[in-house]
């Protein structure tokens, strides 16, 4: 079930906005990578092109499920949701006039994921034990903290392969980031293969096993997570700590 990632040289951009140049990396399944770099250095870019919403003007992407690799740089939004990848998008989108039950069957409601959407829901309300009392609530009346973890489990409704989250800590109380932290090493024990944009470093480097650092639209920077994370030099250069 779990998808590996294979970019290569891809380059991407808004009209004359170059915002990728040229980025290599690879996820393989199972494993947990973070994309770090301070704002605007093409990390959610990066992240889009993999789920389709932003198309690459030069490179190659591929995802791999079970032994057979699909190229990203010609499917649909839909087709690659429906191989198994799923966002959590910067700043959670929910649809805040639907419930929180019915935001998770949005989630749901991807074609290989419908014949098991209990087995699903109860992986969301598993990894967020808080949302299951919440489940009548409109999604726009809860909490950040809540939101956050309604944004994740929602993506979890679907069954991924390929998990892209997109600065799941962002403006969350200490407290409720440790909630989520959580949350996202259950899902890497669970074998989820996941890609990380943080703004967090330190956590980024607690949970994932490899990571490469943006700048200007250019990998700079990639080693093991122990790597990066002692060596201090590049770690306040590129990372602003
Ligand atoms: N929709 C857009 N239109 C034009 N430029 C954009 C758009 N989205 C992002 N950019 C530009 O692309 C670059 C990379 O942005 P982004 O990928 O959002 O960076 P990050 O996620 O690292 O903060 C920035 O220069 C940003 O201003
Ligand atoms: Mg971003």
């Amino acid at each position: 079930m779990a998808l590996s990632l294979a970019i290569n040289d891809l380059d991407a951009g808004y009209g004359a906005v170059k915002a990728l140049r040229g980025v290599t990396l690879h996820v393989e399944a199972g494993e947990t990578v973070a994309l770090l770099g301070t704002n605007g250095n093409g990390k959610s870019t990066l992240m889009k092109c993999v789920a389709g919403l932003v198309r690459p003007t030069r490179g190659s992407m591929s995802l791999t499920l079970d032994g057979v690799a699909h190229d990203l740089t010609r499917l649909s939004t839909e087709a690659i949701v429906d191989l198994g990848v799923a966002m959590v998008p910067e700043g959670r989108r929910l649809f805040p006039r639907l419930t929180v039950k019915e935001n998770l069957m949005l989630g749901a409601f991807r074609k290989a994921a419908r014949q098991n959407i209990d087995r699903n829901l109860a992986l969301a309300f598993e990894t967020f034990p808080a949302l299951q009392g919440l489940q009548g609530q409109l999604a726009g009346t809860l909490s950040g903290g809540q939101q956050q973890m309604l944004a994740i489990g929602r993506a979890l409704a679907a069954n991924p392969g390929l998990i892209l989250l997109d600065e799941p800590l962002e403006g969350l109380a200490p407290s409720v980031a440790l909630n989520v932290e959580d949350a996202i090493l259950a899902l890497k024990e669970r074998g989820t293969t996941m890609l990380l944009v943080e703004h967090n470093s330190e956590m980024a480097l607690r949970v994932a096993d490899r990571a490469s650092i943006l700048e200007l639209g250019t990998v700079v920077a990639s080693g093991t997570a122990a790597e990066l994370s002692a060596d201090t030099a590049l770690v306040h250069r590129y990372l602003a700590v």
